[in-house]
């Protein structure tokens, strides 16, 4: 049996977007299935709860971590299957989500470039569904491997075994006990190029028109101008989902706010959050050490030094305010721990 080595009282401050400081009772970074039945297998484990967290992005530490928290290191892109139409690589979980668009931009396989500048790692980019300027990363899965933790045994996924939604997925779910160990990619070699949502043709155009790099420039700038850096200013991307109405509750919305973008989806008629949090006047909102980001309404930052309960009660007071303007209920795209 291998020697797995797990650090004690481990302060995650540095392993979280938001810069929430809390601690886990436990971390230890893993690599393969070896190291995980290993660590699974340790008895003064058993029984403890555990969290896989890789690049901290989509997550609220509201306290201490009573756990262990699981790591993914292994950051293997390869290649197993080419042919005239699409390239199929398999890409080992603890990979930096954006090392992989840029490899596969850089090497002319599509699919990909429309969710440039993501932060994450490979590992968590289908538990949620990434998605981003008209593009899901769904439509690019072909495989994922977990293991259960419970049998021990390394299970594959189909795409559609993975039941995708929007920002979700059977990890969020039935499968919340696995642990994703790598996701493999079939990307097409002729890309069809997805630039219509919001200001990205314009953009692209402004580079020169369409390709892999172009759009991965443009989707760049966009973010870079809209979102915050985590490095600079702690967040989680968006916090909340962009709800999901009827078409008879958006249709009475539209009689009173006829500029309220909407967007036509199966599953009935999906609002902007941001643009709900914004129209409640909470753009900019801040409250002591927390607030709403100026350029972006569903992103909440941490000034500094703020904890996750801070960030819950700011939370709160957003989803009153947009149910009391709109009658619409926000819910939390972020993991809560
Ligand atoms: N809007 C406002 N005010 C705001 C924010 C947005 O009026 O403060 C309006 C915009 O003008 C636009 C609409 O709301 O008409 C949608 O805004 P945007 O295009 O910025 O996208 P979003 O719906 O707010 C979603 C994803 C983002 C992703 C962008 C771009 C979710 C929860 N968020 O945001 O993903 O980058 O689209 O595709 O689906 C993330 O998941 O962490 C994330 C950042």
């Amino acid at each position: 049996m291998k020697r797995i080595e797990i650090e004690h009282n481990k302060e995650l401050k540095p392993l979280n977007t938001f810069g929430i400081a809390a601690r886990a009772s436990g971390f230890v970074a893993f690599r393969d299935r070896g190291d995980l039945a290993a660590i699974f297998a340790d008895p003064s484990w058993s029984g403890k709860s555990w969290y896989v967290m890789s690049g901290g992005s989509n997550i609220l530490l509201t306290g201490d971590y009573d756990g262990l928290i699981l790591h993914p290191v292994a950051r293997a892109i390869e290649e197993v299957e080419r042919d005239g139409e699409a390239v199929t690589l398999r890409v080992q979980a603890g990979l930096a989500w954006d090392e992989l668009v840029a490899y596969c931009v850089t090497n002319g396989y599509g699919g990909l470039e429309n969710l440039s500048g993501i932060p994450g790692f490979v590992g968590a980019a289908p538990v949620q569904n990434i998605g981003a300027y008209g593009a899901e990363v769904k439509d690019t899965i072909a495989e994922v491997e977990a293991y259960r933790f419970d049998t021990g045994v390394v299970q594959s996924f189909t795409n559609a075994e993975c039941r995708f939604g929007y920002r979700d997925s059977v990890f969020k779910h039935e499968e919340r006990g696995s642990v994703i160990l790598s996701v493999t990619f079939r990307l097409p070699l002729r890309p069809h190029f997805s630039i219509g949502y919001g200001d990205l043709s314009r953009e692209v155009e402004a580079l020169g028109g369409a390709s892999l790099s172009a759009i991965r420039q443009a989707v760049l700038s966009i973010r870079a101008a809209k979102l915050p850096d985590p490095k600079v200013l702690g967040n989680s991307g968006s916090f909340f989902k962009n709800p999901v109405v009827s078409e008879q509750e958006a249709e009475a919305l539209r009689c009173n706010y006829p500029d309220m973008p909407v967007y036509l989806v199966p599953t009935g008629v999906k609002l902007a959050a941001g643009w709900l949090i914004d129209r409640a006047g909470l753009k900019g909102y801040r409250q002591g050490r927390v607030g709403v980001h100026e350029k972006q309404a569903l992103v909440l930052v941490n000034y500094g030094g703020a904890t996750g309960g801070e960030v819950l009660a700011l939370a709160d007071h957003v989803i009153v305010a947009v149910r009391e303007r709109f009658g619409v209920s926000l819910v939390p795209e972020v993991n809560v721990l």
